[in-house]
């Protein structure tokens, strides 16, 4: 805006407060419906100065991980079309499905099946190997000196500012995944979000997260009172959903061999894609995607929970995504947004679902066929591996019977998932060390390291077991330990 406007609108306020009209709860009354909508004004949520930043994360790549750059990049256009600036939103994905060989329409990205492409436009901030998990966390706390690679865009926010993190990927307990390694531990990132709440630079923040065991990321961490509201895709023992996934209902278009979505994902933004979110609580979103995400209670369904200041989430979404002046007149009810179920896929099955699907249409005898079968041997080895040896390790460490009860065994609701942190990280380390990289799948595993540490196993005893259990790993880029360990 340039100079003269800014004048223009000051000397506006001037002329406008000289005749203000307090109401009795001391909202600003305009002088005329015009004024108030100049200034969208109506009501409280619209009063807060500040800024609204975003943070995007896809934490994977792979084309048989499509759908967590396509909600990133559906959630970028949300948010601009909610009126957000791309200086303010900073996006982190690998960036390697709209030109992947994979990709039926090079150079375009969907989101659900009838749907535009939502690739166009969106900035690379921080692609390829530069979406770390230092890179995350440095540009939260606004911290352009501790980045490595990137655009640098930061959070450079204060203390009226809202703050908006999306996370779509997989993960296991306590932990989330990234394109490159280490992972993300949560205990790591409740530090993080103590740090950014403890510099004074936001008024509230609202995190979603879609992952796998998503719940375990805030139960018994999260604390009250760093006006924080956090909603995830799971409980802290379920998997999550992908969605629009080739053979189920509804399906992508023929050519897509891929999951275009994630369940939780798409039924926050599709619900927020039409509504006014002037007039849209973050507990109505939440009722609703906790719904939608249930599935009508089926087995391809999860829990959507809430953690943090639960009371942030009487607060409109506008705070926090703005909205779309398109859905000035369609306001939220209940009724007018749910979805009827669909199919799912198990977020650890939708990589064999893509390798599967591209077998199967592969004519026979080609080099893609014999690929596709190759692909679907490497992720079975590697599961079939994992599982055996934790099974293993379990018993080793604690005897036959014992062994199984320990490796599965939940801690109850609103208890950490373990209480050393440091002592997940290093057995994760020794087990990898032994065994190779755990990798999106192994994550589910999570639990059972912490499972040991909480009943007081050492480092030293987890390296015997895994030594013993792995004399060798298989050859494969899944177990491989070339890309570093995950903790
Ligand atoms: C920013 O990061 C650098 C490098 O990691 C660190 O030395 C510095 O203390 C950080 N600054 C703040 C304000 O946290
Ligand atoms: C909303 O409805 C009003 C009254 O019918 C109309 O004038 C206005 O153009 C509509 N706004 C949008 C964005 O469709």
């Amino acid at each position: 805006m340039d100079r003269f406007l800014l004048f223009l609108i000051a000397s506006l306020i001037a002329t406008v407060s000289g005749g203000r009209d307090f109401t009795g709860d001391g909202v600003l009354r305009l002088p005329s419906e015009e004024a108030s909508r100049f200034f969208q004004a109506p009501d409280s949520d619209e009063n807060e100065e500040g800024t609204r930043w975003a943070i995007l994360i896809a934490g994977s790549n792979g084309y048989w991980n499509y759908r967590h750059q396509a909600d990133v990049c559906h959630a970028y256009q949300l948010l601009r079309k909610g009126g957000l600036k791309e200086e303010n939103i900073v996006v982190f994905m690998y960036d390697d499905i709209a030109f992947s060989e994979e990709n039926p329409r090079p150079g375009v990205i969907i989101n659900s099946p009838h749907g535009d492409d939502v690739y166009k436009g969106v900035p690379k901030d921080y692609t390829g190997e530069d979406v770390t998990v230092n890179n995350f966390f440095a540009a939260l706390l606004g911290n352009k000196s501790a980045l490595t690679g990137g655009t640098g865009k930061v959070v450079d926010s204060g203390p009226n500012d809202h703050i908006f993190i999306y996370y779509s990927d997989h993960g296991g307990p306590g932990m989330l995944g990234m394109p490159t390694n280490p992972y993300l531990y949560a205990s790591d990132l409740i530090e993080i979000l103590k740090k950014k709440h403890a510099s004074g630079t936001y008024k509230s923040l609202v995190f979603y997260l879609e992952a796998c065991e998503s719940g375990s990321i805030f139960e018994g961490l999260l604390p009250e009172g760093l006006n924080i509201y956090a909603t995830t895709a799971a409980n802290a023992e379920e998997s999550s959903w992908g969605t629009y996934c080739p053979g189920e209902f509804p399906s992508p278009p023929p050519e897509y061999e891929t999951c275009l979505g994630d369940l939780y994902s798409v039924a926050w933004m599709e619900d927020s894609d039409i509504h006014n979110l002037r007039a849209e609580t973050l507990h109505q979103q939440y009722e609703l995607v906790k719904q939608r995400t249930m599935n009508g209670n089926s087995i391809y369904g999860s829990h959507v929970m809430q953690y943090g200041d639960i009371g942030l989430s009487k607060d409109h979404l506008f705070l926090y995504l703005g909205t779309n002046p398109a859905n000035d007149n369609f306001t939220f009810v209940d009724e007018n947004s749910l979805r009827p179920p669909s199919k799912a896929v198990n977020q650890r099955d939708a990589d064999l679902i893509h390798f599967w699907d591209k077998f199967r249409k592969a004519p026979q005898g080609s080099p893609r066929k014999a690929e596709a079968e190759r692909q679907i041997l490497e992720v079975m080895s590697h599961r079939m591996h994992v599982d055996s040896t934790v099974k293993l390790i379990g018993k080793l460490l604690f005897g036959i019977e014992k062994g199984t009860e320990v490796i599965s065994s939940v801690r109850p609701a609103g208890q950490p998932l373990v209480d050393d942190w440091n002592c997940l990280k290093t057995l994760v380390r020794t087990f990898e060390t032994h065994c190779g990289s755990l990798s999106q799948y192994g994550m589910k595993h999570m639990r059972s390291f912490a499972n040991f540490c909480n009943a007081g196993i050492q480092n030293e005893q987890m390296a015997e077991a895994s030594a013993q259990a792995c004399t060798t790993f298989p050859a494969n880029p899944w177990s491989s330990l070339h890309r570093g360990f995950t903790a």
